[in-house]
């Protein structure tokens, strides 16, 4: 039984670096007019309410998104995710912070179809309160080791894949490689995102090296440390991005920097961008 759940983390500063990728990436690939499948493998709730008693336990969001809001000048990679969470909140002050699903589907257009993996009882039953009579919503409560690759190549050919697990157990590090290698080889156009932590221990760390040793090409990566090396939960996260869409590696390579100025602690820790394996 899984004991992760995301409300205790919502809008924290990986989140924060998660999304802003994810909705910049769809965003780019929605620019074409072509339909398009989003597979969001590890779904969470969708949506999460920052006045619950989860999510005021820790207020991880204050270091997160909240800080991001009331920053000046955002980068350009930023703006289309900012929008969406100031949508999410009726254009209103931070009450509500937006999951991955909550942003995929602000960004579907009519022919697009976005399928939500998830196991835990309580964010499934979120997801189909929230998605369950949409059409264009596939919610599939399903283990997404097995049920990602089996739904690969999606009928429309062209679409991103979000691979975000708990890390709960030690050896999903080597089980996302080899998840993502899989996906990888069935769907090698596929657009894929690999979210990660950087926690104590130095599986967080080894996990891009792994990456780069699975043969693939046009692997860009960025992450950013808010904390230092001896800090004591998550010191930061980062994003491996397969097949990222022309352009954006300039508009991350931004990115990275502005958001550890932005949510590191006193200058610690730092920033991290750049192709991974190159085309
Ligand atoms: C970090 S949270 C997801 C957050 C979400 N992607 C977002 O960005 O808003 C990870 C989720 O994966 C789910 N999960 C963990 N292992 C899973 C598996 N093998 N298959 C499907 N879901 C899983 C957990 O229940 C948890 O809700």
């Amino acid at each position: 039984m899984l004991s992760y759940q995301h409300e205790y983390h919502a809008g924290n500063h990986a989140d924060v670096l998660k999304h802003a990728v994810f909705v910049r990436v769809l965003q780019a690939l929605a620019g074409k007019d072509k339909p398009l499948r989003v597979l969001d493998a590890h779904a969470g709730s969708g949506l999460y309410d920052l006045g619950s008693r989860e999510a005021r336990r820790h207020a991880e969001h204050a270091g997160g998104i909240a800080r991001v809001l009331a920053a000046a000048d955002p980068p350009p990679a930023l703006v289309p995710y900012l929008e969406a969470v100031r949508a999410c909140n009726g254009g209103r002050s931070l009450r509500r912070y937006p999951g991955s699903p909550w942003l995929a589907h602000s960004l579907l257009r009519p022919a697009d179809h976005l399928v939500l993996m998830e196991l835990h009882p309580r964010a499934l039953g979120m997801l189909r309160r929230l998605y369950g009579r949409d059409p264009q919503v596939h919610v599939h409560e399903r283990d997404s080791f097995e049920g990602l690759p089996a739904l690969l190549p999606p009928p429309e050919r062209r679409g991103l894949v979000l691979i975000d697990p708990s890390y709960e157990l030690k050896d999903d590090y080597a089980r996302v490689t080899g998840l993502l290698a899989d996906c990888h080889r069935r769907w090698p156009t596929g657009v894929f995102l690999l979210w990660y932590p950087l926690v104590r221990g130095r599986a967080g760390e080894r996990l891009p090296a792994r990456v780069a040793a699975l043969g693939m090409r046009r692997v860009y990566h960025i992450a950013i440390e808010v904390e230092g090396r001896g800090f004591d939960g998550m010191r930061g996260s980062g994003m491996l991005a397969v097949n990222l869409p022309f352009g954006l590696d300039t508009e991350l390579a931004a990115l990275a920097p502005w958001l550890w100025r932005t949510l590191a602690t006193q200058g610690r820790g730092g920033p991290r961008a750049g192709w991974l394996v190159p085309e």
